[in-house]
């Protein structure tokens, strides 16, 4: 990367906070990091040497990447106050899986998306080594700008246009969101019945082991696999008088059985 980019922050949350430790920590300049809190914006600018603002008509024009990180609804609303900066150097991306890069279309001349595929919570630490960065942007003097950015924090980098990234959205939500609800749903069900969920810790370990390197469809085991009625049933009496987790083990159940019929 010849002439490094300089990257201006527009957001405070979890994937600001750790992707600017990672452009940080591989000597990439964060000129400025917004949000309307100032003091997560001073807390955050700090740790990065970059200067804080809350205040959006003041971001600085001397940023080559314009990286918005703030809610997916928030987007379009935030680009919008931040058009008085449109110019031909300048390029503008979100952080968003669910959102098209074409929120930015007649606002920005330069424009695009740059997605870590990870979860992300402000207080665990991130590790970029392992997180798949997803970039697209349609000026092709642009792209390599992006993916040497993308290149710089993470070995794992994809070109990935918006009805690629819509696709891995949903994914994403089955793997990550759903199956995490599940694990709450589970906890839930040892706390009611006064048992220590940590005892179910390590199949939680292997079944996410598992899936690293066989397809998920060959590892399925389990009562609605096996076609055991019995112990379905038994399964749906425990939980008749929690019909908000009998719904779920009954529609997943039913899904289970006809994948394997
Ligand atoms: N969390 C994940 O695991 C994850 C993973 C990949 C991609 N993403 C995407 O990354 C983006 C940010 O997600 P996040 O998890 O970092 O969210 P977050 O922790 O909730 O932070 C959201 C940020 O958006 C700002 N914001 C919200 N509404 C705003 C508005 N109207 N005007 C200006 N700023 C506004 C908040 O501002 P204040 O600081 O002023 O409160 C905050 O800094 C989203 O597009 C999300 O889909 C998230």
């Amino acid at each position: 990367m010849k002439n490094l980019p300089k990257i201006v922050l527009i957001g405070a949350g979890n994937v600001a906070t750790h992707l600017s430790q990672a452009l940080y920590e591989n000597g990439i300049q964060v000129l400025q990091i917004f949000s309307r809190n100032l003091q997560k914006a001073t807390e955050l600018a700090l740790q990065i040497n970059a200067q804080p603002t809350n205040d959006l008509s003041k971001i600085t024009d001397k940023g080559t990447i314009y990286i918005i990180a703030v809610h997916d609804d928030a987007i379009r609303e935030v680009a919008e106050q931040l058009a008085y900066l449109k110019g031909e150097k300048r390029l503008f991306v979100h952080t968003s899986g669910a959102t098209p890069s074409t929120v930015f279309k007649g606002v920005f001349k330069n424009y695009g998306v740059f997605y870590p595929l990870q979860t992300f919570s402000i207080d665990r630490k991130a590790n970029f080594q392992n997180i798949p960065i997803c970039t697209h942007t349609k000026k092709k003097n642009r792209i390599k700008i992006l993916e040497e950015l993308a290149q710089r924090i993470s070995p794992k980098t994809y070109k990935i246009n918006d009805q690629q990234r819509a696709t891995l959205h949903v994914a994403a939500v089955f793997v990550n969101n759903f199956s995490n609800h599940l694990f709450h749903i589970g906890e839930q069900i040892c706390e009611d019945g006064n048992v220590d969920f940590d005892i179910l810790r390590p199949l939680i370990q292997e079944t996410t082991a598992k899936v690293q390197s066989n397809r998920p469809i060959e590892m399925q085991t389990g009562p609605a696999k096996r076609g055991d009625v019995k112990t379905i049933q038994r399964h749906l009496d425990y939980l008749k008088d929690q019909s908000h987790f009998k719904d779920i083990y009954e529609l997943l159940t039913a899904n289970i059985s006809k994948t394997y019929q």
